[in-house]
Parts: structure tokens; C-alpha cells; sequence
């Protein structure tokens, strides 16, 4: 159990905060052509993300064991389908194949701590940052290193159990991330590129919604809250009987879009202030690029540099922590097995994989296994656009039709009034429909 309703929303921020807001969503706004992305994103968050943590945390909290054990033992007690357990493998495989991909570029963002404290960014240039970066793109070797050092030390955390440990260092860790976000977002406040980065992000261009638009803004929240997948379940199993579940989801919602909107505060400014030497394109090597240009270029630069690439490690290693916790509560509750051995093995799994992820920035680069999706691309956009939201759509099923109403109200401490009724429109109507639409959207767009 957690310590208290805090480290609860601390532990899921923790998993929720990590690259997918700092790394992913600027590019992948970039990429998607801002505004009317952000827009769509927000509207995911609110409608669709909140109900589905919500819906993930009641049944954590219900069923109190890993998210597969949950399923089954909340199966029996309604008598319902044994399909639905499908949720929980499905979630720990979907995990897995995240982490497999998440801690290279985690390894990433390690092999920048040495560089930024090394000093080699002071007065760079965006073609500097440029080179150092392709330059690493094209070492294999390199980058399977970090990634090799990101998993050990994931691994060695997640085998000695994750309360003791990690809740004292996210109560360290956010509050300084936040801080060092806010530098960044000043020196974008005082940059030339400041205007013009806030129309990119927030200029509402409906004409700019496109069918990709939508699905990648819908799978993006789902990555980014950690929903779908039952890492929020499973954390939800340790919730404290008494907390109210509405106000922890919707905490930990709202601070998790901070941290995306100011990471895309902070680095798009650069961009635009860079003019051409610098692309809102430019996939995921944005972050790596604009982020040591600035810190090379203030006073103290490597220092703070230096810091915001350890909170960065920091961040991802709580959301990586989070992508195992549901196959390791598994295997552990099932086989009894020792948390240790079965971390290794999970470990070795996923670093195996991750290789894939590795040899796609150089030697695979052109090797596409669908359309034009490399291995890392293929992987990402299976998991992100596809299993994330296919599973929270079961989930809000789940929790919206097979539960009953008197677990589901007893946990929400709903009585018959309007929030009864506005839970009932969510977790009914809103996120399953919104997720059936995209989903149809895309199917029927890719066939004609
Ligand atoms: N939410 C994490 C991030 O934004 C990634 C994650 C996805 C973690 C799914 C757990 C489950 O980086």
C-alpha cells in the first residue's frame, strides 16, 4: 500500500511524466502540424485519458492484485467473460514491447548528461548540435551501450521492490524538473522565436485536423497518461481505500500536460528562432538537438544542461519502472517466483528487443516492415496508435457496462446525483465512442 494518497499521485505522475512529454510530444507535435494537434490532444486528455484512469485505478483499487489477477479475480466476481482478462495480457505485452524501445532513447538522454558535462555544447551552433547528434545516430555500438546501462539500472531498481526507493526520489525529482522546465521556458519567453512558437502551438486551424492528426493525438495521450496498458491499475492496486479517486486522476492529468506544454514552450521557441537551421520536423532528434543549443549557449549552461538530462534519465527510469510493474506482479504473484529473477529475465527480454530499436537509427534504417515503418516506427505506432487505445477502450467498457453500478459508486463515492450521471456519459459514451470513431475513421481511411 502507499504510504499515503500523495505518493499515489506521485508514483503515477512519476510514470505518467517521463519522455512522452518532454521528448515525444514536441516532435510529434512538429510533426503534426501544431495547433490544431494540441487542440485535439487536450480534448483526448479531458474526454477520453481522465474517465479511462479513472476506470483503471477503481479496478486496480477493486481488485488489488496485478492487473491480470485483477481482471480475473473481478471476472468471477460478476460472472463475466474470462475475455476480459485479455486486458491484462494484453497490457503486459504492450508494456514490454515499450520498454524495449523506451530505453534506447532513455539511453539516449544518459549519454547526454556526459556530454553536456563535458562542456561540449558551450557557444554551439544549431549545426553543432546537429552533427553531434547524427553522428551518435550512426554509432550502434554507442547507443546499445547506454541502452544496456538504462536497463541495469532499471532492473536493479524494479528487483528490489519500488516503494522504498523511488518514493523518495520522485518527491525530489518533479519539483526540480519543473524548475529547470521553467528555465527553459523563460529563456524561450525571452527568445525571438517566443511568438511564433506560441501561434505554432496554439493557433487552431481546423482545416489542419486530419485523419493521422486524430489518431496520433489519441494514442499520444493514452502513452503519455500511461493509460491502456494496466501500469496505472497496477499502481491503483496499492491506493488507499479512502482516497477519492476523481481528485488524485485529475491531479496527476493536469501535471502531467503542464510538463508536455512547457517542454514544447520551451523548445519550439528555439526553433522558430533559428530560422532554417532548424526544423519543427525534426522527428526525434528535436529535443536532443535544441535542448544542449540553449544550454550551450546561457550562463551556466553545462551545469544546468547537465541536470536537465539526469531529471530526464530520472523521469524516464519512473515511467520504465511503471512498464514493467504489471508483468512483474504477474509472474511474481503466479510462479511465486523471486522479484529479482523474474526483473532479470523481463530485463534481458526487452534489452534483447530494444536491439531492433538500436540498429534502426543506422544499419536498419531503410529496412521498413510496414509501409514506410522501420522497426523502431513500426513498433512505436503499434503500440502507441493501436494497444494503448484498444485497451483503454476495453477498460471503459469494462468499467462502464460489466461492472456493477454499486461497486463502481462505492469506489467513486458517487450517490445518484449529477456526477453519477457525468461519470455515466464519460466512461460510457464519450471515451468509448471517441476511441471506436478514431479507430473506424482510420480503418475506413486507409482502405479507400
Ligand atoms: N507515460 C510515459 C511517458 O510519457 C510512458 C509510459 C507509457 C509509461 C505507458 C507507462 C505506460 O513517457
Amino acid at each position: 500500500m502507499w504510504s499515503s494518497r500523495w505518493l499515489f499521485i506521485l508514483a503515477a505522475a512519476g510514470s505518467a511524466v517521463g519522455l512522452g512529454n518532454i521528448w515525444k510530444f514536441p516532435y510529434v507535435v512538429g510533426e503534426s502540424g501544431g495547433g490544431a494537434f494540441v487542440v485535439v490532444y487536450l480534448f483526448c486528455i479531458a474526454l477520453v485519458g481522465i474517465p479511462i484512469m479513472m476506470a483503471e485505478v477503481l479496478i486496480g483499487r477493486q481488485g488489488r492484485q496485478s492487473p491480470i489477477n485483477t481482471m480475473r479475480a473481478l471476472v468471477k466476481e460478476v460472472d463475466g467473460s474470462s475475455g476480459w482478462t485479455l486486458i491484462g495480457w494484453a497490457g503486459v505485452f504492450a508494456g514490454f514491447l515499450i520498454l524495449s524501445y523506451y530505453a534506447v532513447i532513455a539511453g539516449w538522454s544518459m549519454y547526454y548528461i556526459v556530454l553536456m558535462a563535458q562542456g561540449l555544447f558551450d557557444g554551439s551552433s544549431p549545426a553543432l548540435a546537429r552533427s553531434v547528434f547524427s553522428e551518435f545516430q550512426q554509432s550502434p555500438w554507442l547507443m546499445l551501450g547506454w541502452h544496456t546501462a538504462f536497463m541495469v539500472i532499471t532492473v536493479a531498481i524494479v528487483a528490489r521492490g519500488v516503494t522504498g526507493g523511488i518514493e523518495k526520489a520522485v518527491r525530489w525529482f518533479m519539483p526540480f524538473l519543473v524548475v529547470l522546465l521553467i528555465v527553459l521556458v523563460i529563456h524561450g519567453f525571452i527568445s525571438p522565436g517566443f511568438d511564433e512558437a506560441v501561434a505554432f502551438l496554439f493557433a487552431f486551424d481546423f482545416q489542419k485536423i486530419t485523419v493521422e492528426t486524430l489518431l496520433t493525438a489519441l494514442g499520444l495521450s493514452f502513452f503519455t497518461l500511461s493509460l491502456g496498458m494496466g501500469a496505472i491499475m497496477a499502481y491503483g492496486a496499492y491506493v488507499p481505500g479512502s482516497a477519492s479517486i476523481t481528485s488524485m486522476v485529475v491531479t496527476i492529468a493536469a501535471l502531467d500536460t503542464i510538463v508536455a506544454i512547457a517542454a514544447g514552450l520551451a523548445i519550439f521557441p528555439v526553433v522558430f528562432a533559428y530560422g532554417t537551421e532548424l526544423t519543427v520536423e525534426a522527428g526525434p532528434s528535436l529535443m536532443f538537438e535544441t535542448v544542449p543549443l540553449v544550454f550551450g549557449n546561457i550562463p551556466f549552461g553545462s551545469i544546468f544542461g547537465t541536470l536537465f538530462f539526469v531529471l530526464v534519465s530520472f523521469a524516464a527510469i519512473t515511467s520504465a519502472i511503471s512498464l514493467t510493474e504489471p508483468g512483474l506482479a504477474f509472474l511474481v504473484e503466479e510462479y511465486n517466483a523471486k522479484r529479482s529473477r523474474v526483473a532479470i529475465s523481463l530485463g534481458v527480454f526487452c534489452w534483447v528487443l530494444g536491439i531492433g530499436t538500436v540498429l534502426s537509427f543506422n544499419v536498419w534504417s531503410d529496412i521498413h516492415l510496414v509501409g514506410n515503418l522501420n522497426f523502431f516506427a513500426f513498433l512505436d505506432y503499434v503500440t502507441q496508435n493501436i494497444m494503448l487505445p484498444l485497451g483503454g477502450l476495453f477498460i471503459a467498457l469494462f468499467a462502464g457496462f460489466v461492472l456493477p453500478k454499486t461497486i463502481v459508486g462505492s469506489q467513486l463515492g458517487l450517490d445518484e446525483g449529477y456526477k453519477s450521471v457525468l461519470w455515466m456519459i464519460l466512461i460510457k459514451f464519450c471515451a468509448p465512442v471517441g476511441v471506436s470513431i478514431v479507430f473506424f475513421v482510420t480503418i475506413f481511411n486507409s482502405i479507400s
